[in-house]
């Protein structure tokens, strides 16, 4: 453990203390395991926040990065270069848009919709100009800028880092009514939303929430933004965590596991109606849609596909949840298992003030487990999709024993 202080104890002095780790410092990974300083080894079930679906440091997305790195890595899009364009071909066709703005985090793929609907609720919708809304659900994350937090409603997202961006509301998820009444208004430009809220602690909403957004959306001329940052590229059992129900997003966001865990790479997805709305020098990014990007990104989306990890995922996520549900029934910790795919939490029955979570946190990781709580008394459970049933059953093992020492 001496080890590991050292290289916490550094962090803590030169870094900024905008983060609360779990006190494990990590030095290699590798598909679903990642190891410490001290050579032990874990299941990794944050993957990176469900940044590395493709598990870590997979061969083809790696030799792909290795290939380009020596060969060309930016060029700014003050130039063309030879990749972007076969990346955006296949991107798009392989999501069904004309077109991909690419960008580089997750929050900015949040910032370029919200601009992209702003603009095309002046050009199209005829919204009078600086009058555009954006409504967002309670609960939403989609990032630290001042735009994202503007429409937290989370205290330890926006204290203290006002004033805020004019033009957004909140409505409750999962609530068509409430939807419907904002929709209401000539001057909302768009709906923004996660399909499955994930820093919320992997909230489901019910079925058809998705594909009545969708209808309500089109029937007040209102652009469908789908934040699929967390639960797309295969996460929830399918490829986009949209494709359960009849709910095409107008403006789809994709981040995280669109690298493999690789690099910061997202992409904003749209049909020319509104992409268009967007003209030369209105916005973009350094390295935005450059070509180390581009290589890895595609190589990325061939793994989940070439691997069918949406499938897997599928699977693998009923097995958890119907394990765990009936291992755990008598366990009075446990107040619910949720999730979709492998994108799953346990709701523990204590206050989110407690520590109990962590707690369990801190027992998984001396077993071999890394979770992390999100809001204080849940545990989000997310491998790597390329995890296989062996290794699932065997961290349900961990998972049910290190929670009935804590009965
Ligand atoms: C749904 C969702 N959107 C956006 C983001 C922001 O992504 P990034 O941290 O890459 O900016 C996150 C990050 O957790 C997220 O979960």
């Amino acid at each position: 453990m001496k080890k590991d202080n050292l290289y916490i104890e550094k962090e803590s002095k030169y870094g900024a203390h905008n983060y609360h780790p779990l006190p494990v410092v990590l030095s290699k990974g590798k598909g679903v395991f990642v190891w410490d300083v001290n050579d032990k080894k874990y299941y990794d079930f944050l993957s990176a926040y469900s940044a590395v679906n493709q598990g870590h440091c997979h061969p083809k997305i790696i030799k792909a990065l290795n290939n380009q790195a020596n060969t060309l890595t930016l060029t700014s899009r003050a130039f063309h270069n030879n990749i972007l364009g076969r990346y955006e071909e296949y991107i798009t066709n392989l999501f069904g848009y004309d077109k991909v703005l690419p960008m580089n985090t997750g929050v900015e793929g949040g910032e370029t919709a919200n601009k992209l609907a702003r603009k095309w609720g002046y050009l199209k919708k005829g919204i009078e100009e600086d009058k555009a809304r954006i409504i967002f659900a309670n609960g939403n994350f989609w990032g630290r800028t001042l735009a994202a937090i503007s429409s937290s409603d989370d205290p330890s997202s926006y204290k203290g880092f006002g004033p805020y961006m004019p033009g957004y509301s909140l409505i409750p998820y999962n609530n068509l009514d409430a939807l419907e009444d904002e929709l209401k208004d000539k001057n909302v430009a768009a709906f923004m939303v996660e399909p499955i809220q994930g820093e919320a602690g992997v909230i489901v909403p019910d079925d058809g929430y998705l594909a009545g957004v969708r209808k309500l959306c089109t029937k007040y001329n209102v652009l469908y933004i789908a934040d699929e940052v967390q639960t797309g590229i295969a996460r929830t059992g399918k490829m986009l965590a949209s494709d359960y129900e009849d709910a095409r997003p107008d403006i789809l966001i994709l981040g995280k596991a669109l690298s493999g865990g690789v690099l910061p790479i997202s992409a904003v997805l749209a049909d020319d109606a509104i992409m268009l709305c967007i003209k030369p020098g209105e916005h973009g990014s350094t390295f935005g849609g450059n070509p180390l990007a581009c290589k890895v990104a595609q190589s990325a989306l061939e793994v989940v596909i070439e691997e069918d990890l949406a499938k897997n995922a599928a699977e693998l996520g009923e097995i958890f949840r119907s394990e765990l549900s009936e291992r755990l029934s008598d366990n009075k910790l446990v107040k619910l298992i949720r999730g979709k795919g492998l994108l799953n939490a346990i709701v523990i029955n204590d206050t989110e003030e407690s520590s109990t979570a962590w707690d369990i946190c801190l027992a998984l990781r001396d077993n071999g487990l890394l979770a992390k709580p999100t809001h204080g008394n849940i545990i989000r459970f997310a491998p790597p999709l390329v995890i296989n049933k062996k290794q699932l059953l065997l961290c349900i093992d961990i998972i049910v024993n290190t929670l009935n020492t804590f009965e």
